[in-house]
């Protein structure tokens, strides 16, 4: 820190410089504290490095990185644990956010099973714990392997520090299946949570924001006998492969858990009606702050595993739970500030810089502010006192401002019509309607800096590029040295490192003195970044960052054009007027109006066209979607279903289609394979006749849908 020269002397272009800096070198001490438990400085040099961190990004606000250490909290992920492929995807729920969506819940899985209003329909009610989940698989017995849950698919490796947790047994009873994996929550308790913050301020270690952020960063520990220290809890609540199933319903099943040594949440039950379900909510509720450990709602989950069967999944939760949501908890504090940030689209949203406040067990310092119009609706000026609230994972809210308390030299805030990254104009579009959009945004396009990091931030993503090593901070280093500005600059950064060896290795971790480690991690992101090339379609279509185009209909697109060049040769097409291609894609579940003219659009840029391009230059290959099965009587083929269904609901029949390897479109065209029609079916069924699609009644459906 010698040649720190004081804050107040700094310019801009200093100051950005510092703070990059002072981000990676903070970072490797966290690294060196929590994972190695080996601080390589003194407490007070490390205070000192941060309070410097601090006083800068004061005095430069809009400086702020976004991995600013002012706003970490637990300790800073590990990428050293080995990769698990889960033998079933973890899955994430659905939630409910009043009675209604309880009811609606019930509903929707009556009609979809074909049951009366009357039939019995049983469900499993337990508090969600807000931990984080993970998978114990155990073969003749024995545990073998634990992972976290990761992105769904693919979890980390962290059987070491789950066999330390003492509510795991590392060993089942006799008669327990061959395969068996256990899921479940890891938490801590509001308690040791405490007792653990007190201990590390006494030893000036780092204090975290909440039990969750304590329990993650416990169990992503290197050394596993630092996890071994820390009081961690575990509750199981579901299950992954098994080879045998020891009980049809989820009230069965918990028992064996029980019986087989595992925690079950005390307050689970079983009930026959919804009623049964919201006065379990009402209860636990009411017990909310006495039970020791944050739960952010109730789970409800069909009791029969026939049914859950049935039922199946949409996109990444399954049909037949849902999480009913406790409602948000809400605080006092100041707004010190207000921020704009620029987000991928150009949209400039502004976001309330708070007096941090601890809201709910979570300490709160920022808090979104949406856009202009709900700025002046809800009169948000900087210096007034405010209600926040959170809920959950959600980023927290203003909710109204207590303007009894406003000073009375305040104005209105002045929302700015100019970008605060690049200085374009900043605009509000005409909608169709010919009223004004709510969002302000940069008309710069790609050529606003800020858009172009955004877009880059969301290209390497979790759900999208997932490149090991390199995450948002790489991505804001490596477009500060003007390395990548694009996503085919990714692809060249192993050249670029040929050409400028020291340059890389710097910065790839920040430090100049262990220069072995830096090419060693150097190699792993180039190899990283190799392996990725073939990553699937679905993640480098939803990477393009296409309005409208979110996971789910990448993964549609991408199964029906299975390349990138198909994919931006129908764009164009369909720009030309070819409404074939339009008609066939429109014609798509899943597929409206909105989706197809943003990939229009998308693709009329010559800018984003030159970057898939590009991207297609540098050696991509993405990886096409496998039929989800090809050797059933139906893969491959076009289905339409039409008239009542009597068997089976339309839900049903289209899940079991689609699970089969066909694709399920809903008008008939000379693409068409096959019809089925059930009784009341009209033109459909006279223009398949026309046509000469192949039409199949119900039960002939059914005999296939079930051969
Ligand atoms: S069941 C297929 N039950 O909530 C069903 N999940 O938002 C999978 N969670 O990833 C989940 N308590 O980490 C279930 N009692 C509970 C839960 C629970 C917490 C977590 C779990 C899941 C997330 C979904």
């Amino acid at each position: 820190m010698a040649a720190d020269r004081s804050v107040e002397a700094l310019t801009a272009a200093g100051a950005a410089q510092e703070l990059a800096r002072l981000a990676a070198e903070i970072e490797e001490h966290d690294a060196a504290y929590y994972q190695d438990d080996a601080p390589l400085i003194s407490d007070a040099d490390y205070d000192a490095l941060r309070q410097r961190n601090n006083a800068i990004e004061a005095r430069f606000p809009e400086l702020k990185r976004s991995d600013s250490p002012s706003e970490r909290v637990g300790a800073a992920p590990s990428t050293a644990f080995g990769k698990i492929e889960h033998a079933v995807p973890m899955l994430s729920l659905g939630n409910a956010f009043n009675n209604d969506d309880v009811v609606d819940f019930d509903g929707r899985i009556r009609r979809f099973l074909n049951l009366e209003a009357e039939a019995e329909l049983r469900f499993t009610s337990e508090p969600k714990i807000d931990g984080l989940s993970a998978s114990l698989r155990y073969e003749k017995g024995v545990l073998v392997q634990g992972a976290t849950r990761g992105d769904g698919r693919v979890g980390e490796d962290i059987t070491a520090n789950l066999r330390t947790l003492p509510d795991i047994p590392h060993k089942l009873p006799t008669g327990v299946p061959d395969i068996v994996e256990v899921r479940g929550e890891v938490y801590m308790s509001h308690a040791d949570f405490a007792a653990l913050n007190k201990r590390q301020q006494e030893k000036g270690g780092k204090i975290f924001a909440n039990p969750r952020n304590a329990a993650a960063g416990s169990l992503r520990q290197l050394d596993v006998e630092v996890t071994k220290k820390r009081p961690l809890k575990f509750f199981a609540y579901a299950w992954g492969e098994m080879s045998a199933m020891p009980s049809d319903t989820q009230t069965g099943m918990m028992a064996c858990f029980t019986d087989w040594g595992f925690s079950v949440n005390p307050a689970f039950i079983t009930v026959d009606e919804t009623q049964g379900l919201l006065a379990h909510w009402t209860a636990i509720e009411g017990q909310r702050a006495a039970l020791g450990y944050e739960i952010d709602g109730m789970v409800y989950k069909v009791d029969r595993l026939d049914y859950q069967q049935r039922l199946g999944f949409v996109s990444r939760a399954p049909r037949w739970a849902i999480a009913h949501k406790f409602p948000a908890e809400q605080a006092t504090t100041k707004v010190n500030d207000i921020d704009i940030q620029v987000g991928r689209t150009g949209a400039l949203t502004p976001v309330a810089k708070l007096e941090p406040i601890t809201v709910g067990g979570v300490v709160v310092s920022n808090a979104t502010l949406h856009n202009a119009d709900e700025i002046a609706r809800k009169d948000i000026r900087v210096g007034d006192m405010v209600v926040i609230q959170r809920a959950g994972d959600v980023i927290p809210q203003v909710v109204r401002v207590l303007s009894e308390h406003r000073d009375s030299q305040s104005s209105p805030f002045a929302f700015p019509d100019k970008c605060p990254a690049c200085g374009s104009p900043a605009m509000r579009e005409i909608r169709d309607d010919g009223e004004a959009d709510v969002v302000t945004r940069c008309s710069a396009g790609l050529t606003c800096p800020a858009q172009a990091r955004e877009g880059l931030k969301h290209f390497v993503s979790r759900a999208a590029l997932d490149i090991e090593g390199l995450g948002q901070k790489q991505i804001d280093d490596y477009w500060q040295l003007g390395l990548i500005r694009s996503p085919q600059d990714i692809f060249a950064l192993e050249a670029h490192f040929a050409d400028n060896p020291p340059e890389i290795w710097q910065y790839t971790s920040g430090a100049k003195d262990k220069i072995g480690t830096l090419k060693d991690s150097a190699r792993k992101l180039f190899k990283a970044i190799e392996m990725r090339k073939t990553a699937d379609l679905d993640r480098y279509i939803f990477a393009l960052g296409i309005r409208h185009i979110g996971e789910t209909s990448a993964r549609l697109l991408a199964r029906h054009y299975m390349s990138l060049p198909a994919m931006m040769q129908a764009a164009q097409n369909m720009a030309g007027g070819d409404e074939g291609a339009r008609g066939e894609i429109e014609a798509l579940d899943g597929v409206g109006k909105a989706l197809v003219d943003a990939l229009i659009g998308f693709f009329s840029s010559p800018d984003n066209c030159t970057v898939v391009s590009a991207l297609i230059a540098a050696g991509i290959d993405p990886t096409p979607p496998e039929a989800v099965a090809t050797d059933t009587a139906i893969a491959g083929k076009t289905i339409v279903f039409t008239g009542t269904l009597e068997k089976m609901t339309r839900a049903e029949a289209k899940a079991r289609a689609e699970a089969m390897g066909a694709k399920v479109v809903g008008s008939v065209s000379a693409k068409t394979d096959i019809l089925v029609a059930g009784p009341g079916a009209g033109s459909k069924l006279t223009k398949a006749t026309e046509l000469g699609v192949e039409v199949l009644t119900e039960d002939q459906w059914v005999a296939l849908a079930t051969a």
